[in-house]
């Protein structure tokens, strides 16, 4: 049932492309457009949303990070992202035009169901972005997009995360296109970059060798950071999580403009540091920023681990180790530059003789608060 492979998470990592392109299907038309009339949210509700709230948890949670970004870049509305454990004990301020949006692989964790039930009971409308059909969340959501990452069965996520990623940029288009905003031709752009992305996953797929070799060479550090900006924060979050949950090292990830306001003085010689470059392209005041972080940490001895686009040639004098993903629009960036994370840590667990699919003290599935 693991398809050849040693692990499920391997499986399912190699499933990426499979998954992406099955999370698009029938959800673009022929000329281009969004149809997305499953949601049974009419474009008239649509259009009176005045603030989005995004809940989960763990890995669906950077998902949900990483669509605040595009929720608010594509459509204008206000959107929040809360852990789903810390939401309702807040009193979050909700009401009728308030669109909840919840992210759940399994659609069963406890925590994210009861953000739901406090979110109908003040009366906005849930949609639940879910992989498990009929599970808990979706049941008792008003809509539901379903993720067609197919089962996942490592305890770690990995192909539920990139299908998430997909759902979470459907709706943000949808919610564009149903609205009507000035960025009408970008969202057509994105959308054809978007069909051709499960393409894209493939590729990076196919190079992850030096990862997995440079994995291995890590196997007997204590602690490995990960820094990102912009969408590439959630990525660096994500890639210390799934390193802590499989590599059982102290890994963490953090905003990379953050990195002077205290964490700099965590850097020292030989410290592997994950930083995730955006693209050259467009957004260069980030880049800039970024490039000059890495210098930052290196002139004070970290071992620099960066993930650049294919092309960026400004970043190579700074890493000690280059790994190449495809260029694509900014916002679309994680669904390939999560996917040599996600072959790092593994590696790296197997390395560490960890039992991959099963880490200690984890269940696939929190179903108590
Ligand atoms: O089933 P869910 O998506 O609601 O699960 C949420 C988290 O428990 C889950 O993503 C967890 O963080 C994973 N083990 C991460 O790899």
């Amino acid at each position: 049932e693991k398809g050849g492979y040693d692990y499920f998470m391997l499986k399912e990592i190699a499933e990426q492309p499979r998954a992406v392109a099955d999370t698009l299907l029938g959800r673009i038309d022929a000329s281009g457009s969004l149809r997305l009339d499953e949601l049974r949210i009419s474009a008239a509700e649509l259009r009176e949303v005045d603030k989005v709230v995004i809940v989960a948890c763990g890995t669906a949670f950077h998902a949900g990070m990483i669509a605040k970004y595009a929720i608010e870049h594509w459509t204008r509305i206000p959107c929040e992202v809360e852990l789903a454990s810390e939401f309702r004990y807040r009193d979050p301020i909700l009401d009728p035009r308030t669109l909840v949006i919840a992210i759940s692989q399994s659609g069963e964790t406890m925590d994210t169901l009861m953000a739901v039930r406090h979110a109908r009971e003040q009366g906005s409308k849930v949609l639940a972005i879910c992989n498990t059909n009929g599970s808990t969340i979706p049941r008792e959501s008003d809509a539901v997009l379903y993720t067609h990452a197919g089962p996942e069965v490592a305890v770690a996520s990995t192909k539920a995360f990139l299908t998430q990623l997909v759902a979470c940029y459907l709706v943000a288009l949808y919610l564009g296109q149903a609205r009507g905003t000035k960025w009408g031709d970008e969202i057509r752009a994105v959308i054809r970059d978007l069909s051709q992305i499960s393409r894209e996953v493939g590729r990076v797929l196919r190079t992850m060798e030096p990862v997995r070799e440079l994995a291995r060479s890590l196997a007997d550090k204590d602690t490995v950071l990960f820094l990102g900006r912009h969408v590439g924060y959630p990525v660096a979050l994500e890639g210390a999580l799934k390193l802590k949950e499989l590599a059982y090292m102290h890994a963490e990830g953090f905003a990379a403009g953050e990195l002077k306001h205290g964490p700099i003085a965590l850097i020292e010689e030989d410290l592997p540091v994950v930083v995730v470059v955006p693209s050259p392209r467009g957004r260069s005041v980030l880049y800039d920023k970024i490039v000059s972080n890495i210098q930052e940490i290196r002139a004070r001895g970290a071992r620099t681990i960066v993930i650049a686009e294919e092309g960026d040639t400004a970043v190579e004098p700074y890493a000690d180790h280059l790994i190449r993903i495809p260029a694509t629009p900014t916002l679309l960036q994680p669904l390939v530059a999560t996917v040599p994370l996600q072959v790092f840590a593994c590696e790296l667990a197997t390395a560490r003789g960890n039992e991959v699919d099963q880490p200690r003290n984890l269940a696939k599935s929190v179903t108590v608060e």
